[in-house]
């Protein structure tokens, strides 16, 4: 019988996926916060989706299906440090603290990212220890600088 796949070598495989970095970011009566995230994708243009998949324990998943929505800020080349601290277990409501952002359509958009995105959550998904969230595109914009990016277990710029 053919081994089990190792979970470390399924890390080492999809850690070769060089992505972005993204915070998702969310406020409600839940409180508000966000967690650092790169299982995210584009998913329909017409209507416009985006996904993200969020671990099941993750303290940001409540808030985000409190709410019913949530941003998606994808960082730039210098905000290496904001990417620490919403992959941190830092309380969930210090972690805006003293981190630049404004509220469109009510969800936190931090300051200086390379691009955002405001969702609606459309449809929350089980993905063994993920959720799979969906959600549909209320707003973009676009923001200035080169992308911070992810690739073998660390930060890397362009
Ligand atoms: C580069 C990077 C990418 C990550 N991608 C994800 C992701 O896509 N989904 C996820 O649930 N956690 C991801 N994490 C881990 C979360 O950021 C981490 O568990 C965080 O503490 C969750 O915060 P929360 O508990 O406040 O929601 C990633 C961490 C890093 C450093």
């Amino acid at each position: 019988m053919a081994a089990a796949p190792d979970p470390e070598l399924f890390r080492e495989v999809f850690g070769r996926f060089a992505t972005g970095v993204a915070v998702i970011t969310s406020a409600g009566a839940a409180g508000a916060g966000g967690m650092t995230a790169n299982a995210l994708c584009s998913l329909s243009l017409d209507p416009l989706l985006a996904l993200v998949c969020f671990e099941n324990r993750a303290r940001t998943l409540p808030i985000v299906r409190e709410a019913g929505r949530f941003a998606v800020n994808l960082l730039a080349a210098d905000q290496e440090r904001l990417a620490g601290v919403f992959a941190s277990k830092l309380p969930e409501s210090e972690k805006l603290d003293g981190v630049p952002h404004r509220l469109e359509h009510d969800m936190p958009v931090i300051e200086g990212s390379l691009a955002w995105a405001t969702c609606d959550l459309r449809e929350l998904i089980a993905g063994g220890d993920h959720t799979i969230a969906i959600g549909s595109v209320l707003a973009l914009g676009l923001g200035e600088g080169e992308p911070l990016l992810w690739y073998g277990g660390h930060y890397h710029t362009l």
